[in-house]
């Protein structure tokens, strides 16, 4: 089985509008699937950085005198190049969510079609899984994620629900869990169970808060005329994109300088989402939900 499929390959590597001798990042270097393509247009005196937070992707690494991998949360970008003597870099691309081997490994816990124990870290380091939120959150805290993170419609019945069935017998597995989902009949169970796991997710490797800390951190990394290329998979993540690429901060809201003019620190790119046609969904029908942004540094 394949690592994973590159989505959207021809139109990032575009988007990134590479010079041979420039600097790059990958921070989601997966399969390396975007990161190959983009070493093989940079000459010896360029430099990609490729960064994932799960160890597996190290079985995918090139070796390349102008590659680097650094196996850590891309939040921590500015201070891992900065490790590197690194301060300014002419391109950025992010691949946000999960990998298809994160998907179809049982022992990860990300699919609630495979049993598996109910873990979900991306980074096998990290202290919480997804067993510990249902085990041990207090109640209105699993409310709030499955509601803010899932859009999950009876989270409040959820939570209340999930707190009483742990005092007997704590979740550890994702079929048990599933199970215990069954007793709310839903119109589609796979889209109620996707919600769900979706919203752990998101918690378990605090998803949005490494986006808004790696995005804010962007403006100072980029050159003028860096480009960030960044592919979201959910209107939490589109969204917080979307705001950042417009007003260069996550809430949106641009700032004028004394003379009321607006102070963006980017130019967007396509002002029309871009997304994968037909053909690249038959073939890799789950780049099906992406959204690809591309911004320059002013
Ligand atoms: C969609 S995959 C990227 C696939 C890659 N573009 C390719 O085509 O091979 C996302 C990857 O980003 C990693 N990842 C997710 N969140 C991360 C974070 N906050 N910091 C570092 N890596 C992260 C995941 O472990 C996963 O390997």
């Amino acid at each position: 089985m394949s690592y994973h499929i590159p989505v959207l390959l021809d139109e990032c590597i575009d988007g990134l509008s590479l010079k041979e001798d420039g600097t790059y990042v990958d921070v989601t270097f997966g399969a390396g699937g975007h990161s190959k393509p983009i070493l093989k247009r940079l000459s010896v005196n360029g430099h990609l950085f490729g960064f994932d937070k799960d160890s597996d992707a190290r079985r995918n690494l090139v070796t390349a005198s102008n590659f680097t991998f650094v196996h850590s949360d891309y939040r921590f970008i500015k201070r891992y190049l900065r490790y590197y003597n690194v301060f300014k870099v002419d391109g950025i691309l992010a691949d946000f969510g999960v990998s298809s081997h994160q998907l179809d490994s049982d022992d990860r816990g990300f699919a609630h079609k495979l049993e598996g124990t109910l873990d979900m870290r991306m980074n096998k380091n990290s202290q919480t899984n997804a067993a510990h939120i249902l085990n041990t959150y207090p109640e209105e805290e699993i409310h709030r994620i499955m509601g803010m993170y899932g859009e999950v419609k009876n989270a409040r019945k959820l939570a209340k629900a999930i707190v009483k069935r742990r005092k007997q017998n704590p979740f550890l597995f994702t079929q048990d869990f599933t199970d215990f989902l069954d007793q709310f009949p839903q119109r589609s169970r796979v889209k109620y169970f996707s919600q769900v796991f979706q919203a752990l997710r998101i918690e378990v490797n605090d998803e949005l808060g490494a986006i808004r800390d790696f995005l804010n951190d962007t403006i100072e990394l980029l050159r003028p005329g860096g480009r960030l290329v960044v592919m979201s998979y959910h209107s939490l993540e589109d969204r917080i994109v979307k705001r950042f690429v417009k007003a260069g901060n996550v809430n949106g809201r641009i700032v004028t300088n004394d003379y009321g003019v607006p102070q963006v620190p980017f130019r967007i790119i396509n002002k029309k989402l871009i997304v994968p046609g037909d053909e690249e969904i038959e073939r890799n029908p789950r780049a099906r939900s992406a959204k690809l942004r591309i911004a320059e540094r002013l």
